[in-house]
């Protein structure tokens, strides 16, 4: 039987992936970053996942304004990234495990979650730059990934409560699936920021501060927000924490955390990371 070990939360800031290309990572701005991701190493290294299930937005790379899925599950045997621009290089793809996608998908829109379903699809930093963060140098040679893309990019954009709903039927869709799978529930973006606009640099620490509390114990507290909530209180970007709540939507067992991580800034991002024991 395939269980659910635990949930990582975490931002996705595409310059740290410049910053690892250039050996940067233990420069004076870099450093209070990178060194929250130890610790989060050390529980990967215990709970030993096989499966990662990574929810992440993607920014243009894989869709485009013209057609942009809500939601989108990948079931392709790896996935590639691509130039997308940051001047972050391409790096070797990611395995996939087209049996673990697919029995997903079925179970998701039999909860009448209409997906678009990628048999090809190429992941940008909302994806890759938390496996590298968790998994240096490519050592996530044994851990298999799925991606789930959600739209937090043009609006309208699904909901906190939607995106909560959407983690709790993924739950339901690996607690189903009938081979020994341990399983990792990854959800990227985040905290705070705004790239553009008039309140482009907005970072709102009491907010974080918060989110950070509330989704581990207390996350019904955050589904009654709206994504228009979500833009004023953590800025255009920041509503990607809708991502965060869709994988705690997932841990349905007993949640405990294991460590979390605050740092202002990374770039132009409040930087998060939280990781969540689970017992089914
Ligand atoms: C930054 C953060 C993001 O989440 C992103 O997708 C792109 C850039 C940043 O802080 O620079
Ligand atoms: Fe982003």
């Amino acid at each position: 039987m395939a269980r659910i070990v635990g949930g990582i939360a975490t931002s996705h800031v595409p310059a740290a992936a410049g910053a690892i290309a250039r050996e940067q990572t233990d420069d004076p701005y870099w450093k209070p970053f990178f060194d929250a991701y130890p610790p989060a190493r050390a529980w990967l290294a215990e709970v030993q996942p096989d499966l990662a299930i990574v929810l992440y937005n993607d920014h243009g790379l894989n869709f485009f304004l013209d057609t942009l899925p809500t939601f989108a599950v990948g079931a392709a045997p790896a996935y590639h990234n691509a130039d997308e621009g940051w001047g972050i290089p391409v790096i070797p793809p990611f395995k996939g495990d087209p049996n673990v996608s697919w029995h997903l998908i079925e179970r998701l829109i039999d909860e009448e979650f209409d997906l678009a379903t990628c048999q090809e699809m190429v992941v940008d930093h909302g994806f890759t730059v938390p496996m590298q963060l968790l998994w240096p140098d490519h050592s996530h040679a044994g851990v298999s990934c799925v991606p789930v893309c959600v739209n937090a990019l043009r609006h309208p954009l699904p909901s906190p409560r939607r995106c909560f709903k959407l983690g709790r039927a993924l739950g339901r869709a690996v607690a189903s699936y009938p081979d020994d799978r341990k399983v990792v529930v990854i959800g990227t973006g985040g905290l705070s920021h705004q790239l553009d606009g008039a309140r482009a640099g907005f970072i709102n620490p009491e907010f974080d501060r918060l989110c950070l509390d509330k989704i581990v114990d207390d996350p019904d507290d955050l589904l009654d927000l709206s994504i228009h909530d979500l833009v004023r209180l953590a800025g255009a970007q920041g509503v990607e924490f809708i991502l965060w709540l869709a994988m705690r939507g997932a841990l349905s067992g007993r949640v405990t955390r294991r460590h979390v991580a605050y740092h202002v800034p990374a770039s132009n991002t409040a930087a998060g990371l939280l990781v969540l024991d689970h017992d089914p």
